[in-house]
């Protein structure tokens, strides 16, 4: 064998040094770490769906945002104050993952809009509704916080890397990573998310509970102008699935596969088609289709319930019950009358954009648009308040009043619960302290139209009101 000259060493001493500096900065870079939920409600709950790989934020430094910059959230308790669900003895609320990607990042997963909360009295403790559409969480506040906190001066490393280092001290290599890389790529996102989300600000806030689920998709992924529609909506629930096949999905029935829009939302909550975990996505689509809805936890009045079941029948099972005729299929817009902000946002274009998407390992072929919203199947019904597409309707009795005689204005984002009207409770002082006002006055915010049963007698409405307790 031929003796490696002077040279011949040297190369071999670089790449090996370039073997090691490849390694190092895969290790703290790339090194996926998989979290270990082994339950598919822990991992509804707290696992990941691929999102902390694309778009996940730096865990050490996502953490202390609300120490320092807590001027910017104008209320106590940190990330609390966007009304994230959140488990006693658990690390971080529901939904928002931490996984090792080369260092911890946090991500969000179908859990975090997709999990409500509920209490019976204000000092009552929390009951975690699983697959029921959370009413407390204020996304849009939480990213106004981040971008308002990347705006600020600061958002440095001469700030941040102090407060990371308060109770956890960093190692040379860590505080070289967060200062020269972490940091600046953090701030740079969070600035991009803002310059492309601008037009957000110039519709009315989503307020907790409701998010626009479709506008950032047609202007981040389909790269379509911004459009100036309205789009904010009430999350819908997640269960029970095997008993809605043929479906409408999504508040217009936009979709008839469940699984484009699992795929969809994957994308839609920051995967990428690298990233994106198809396995767990799988697992959670036959989780949630055999997925029970909650029962209403509190008392029924039994023999009233079942005198309401009569009006059920009549009135509402054509539209509402499994096995009725337009149950899980649009409406007519003009017919069901209801605030039109959210059907207008999805558009011909957006369908045709999002079926024409070639950026994925599976196309897209089941986009369409339709005529109007869709009646939905009512199972836990007790659990999706406030009501109505928009979330304008705080309770069922309300929604069994003529649209004049409903609330102009109520609190929404409160989750201790009124047995009498059926929803949360959207007055009072400790409901306005938690949660936010909602003004029906607003465009997107419309409560007019769902005239049905609102004429009936009021013993009628009563008991049909216990019945829906049933659901
Ligand atoms: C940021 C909040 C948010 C997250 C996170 C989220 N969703 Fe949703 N989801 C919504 C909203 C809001 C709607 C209804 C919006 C509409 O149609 O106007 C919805 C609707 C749906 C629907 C349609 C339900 C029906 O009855 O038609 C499905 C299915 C769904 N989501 C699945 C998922 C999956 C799977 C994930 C995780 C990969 C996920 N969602 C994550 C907010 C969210
Ligand atoms: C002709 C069909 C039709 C009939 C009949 C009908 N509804 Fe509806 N209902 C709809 C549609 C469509 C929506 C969605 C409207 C929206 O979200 O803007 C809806 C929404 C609702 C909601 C809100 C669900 C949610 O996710 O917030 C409730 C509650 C409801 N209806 C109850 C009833 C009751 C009770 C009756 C009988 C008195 C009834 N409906 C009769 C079509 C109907």
């Amino acid at each position: 064998m031929k003796r490696l000259g002077m040279r011949g060493r040297l190369w071999v001493a670089v790449a090996l040094v370039l073997v090691l500096l490849g390694g190092v900065a895969w290790y703290r870079l790339l090194r996926e770490e998989p979290l270990p939920y082994t339950s598919d409600v822990d991992y509804f709950k707290y696992g990941s769906v691929g999102v902390e790989a694309n778009s996940g934020l730096p865990f050490a430094v996502w953490r202390v945002l609300p120490e320092v910059f807590g001027d910017l959230i104008d209320r106590k308790g940190g990330y609390a104050a966007f009304g994230f669900v959140r488990e006693p003895g658990q690390p971080q609320p529901i939904g928002l993952p931490v996984e090792t990607v080369g260092f911890p990042r946090v991500g969000l997963n179908c859990g975090l809009c997709h999990v409500g909360s509920v209490r019976e009295q204000p000092t009552a403790p929390r009951r975690i509704v699983l697959g029921a559409p959370n009413s407390t969480l204020d996304l849009q506040r939480y990213f106004r916080f981040l971008f308002a906190a990347a705006s600020d001066e600061r958002f440095r490393p001469d700030v941040l890397i102090p407060a990371i280092e308060v109770g956890q001290p960093l190692s040379f290599l860590d505080r070289l990573q967060l200062r020269f890389l972490v940091i600046p790529q953090f701030r740079s996102g969070l600035l991009d998310q803002k310059r492309q989300l601008w037009w957000m600000d110039t519709a009315p806030d989503w307020g907790p509970g409701r998010v626009d689920p479709f506008n950032p998709a047609k202007v981040q992924l389909v790269h379509l102008p911004p459009d100036g529609t309205i789009g904010a909506a009430r999350m819908l629930p997640l269960w029970n699935w095997n008993a809605r096949s043929n479906f409408g999905l999504h508040r217009d029935g936009l979709n008839t596969s469940l699984t484009e829009i699992f795929l969809n939302s994957g994308i839609g909550n920051g995967a990428s088609n690298r990233s994106i975990n198809r396995v767990a996505l799988g697992r959670l689509q036959k989780w949630v289709s055999e997925l029970k809805p909650p029962a209403y936890p509190f008392a029924i009045d039994e023999a009233l319930a079942a005198r309401g079941e009569a009006t059920w029948r009549q009135h509402c099972a054509d539209c509402h019950a499994f096995g009725g005729a337009k149950t899980g299929q649009p409406i007519p817009i003009d017919e069901v009358g209801t605030d039109r902000h959210r059907f207008d946002s999805w558009t011909t274009q957006a369908r045709d954009g999002f079926n024409g998407l070639d950026d994925y390992d599976w196309r897209y072929t089941h986009f369409r648009k339709t005529a109007g919203y869709v009646a939905q199947a009512l199972d836990g019904l007790w659990a999706r308040a406030p009501y109505l597409h928009n979330g304008s309707v705080p309770n069922l009795a309300d929604l069994l009043q003529s649209p004049d005689k409903r609330p102009a204005t109520f609190v929404a984002g409160y989750d201790v619960y009124d047995q009498q009207r059926v929803g949360f409770v959207s007055d009072g002082a400790d409901a306005r302290a938690q949660g936010r006002l909602f003004d029906t006055r607003l465009p997107g915010n419309g409560n007019g139209g769902h005239l049905y049963g609102t004429g009936l007698p009021e013993p009628d409405k009563r008991a049909l009101l216990e019945y829906l307790k049933t659901l």
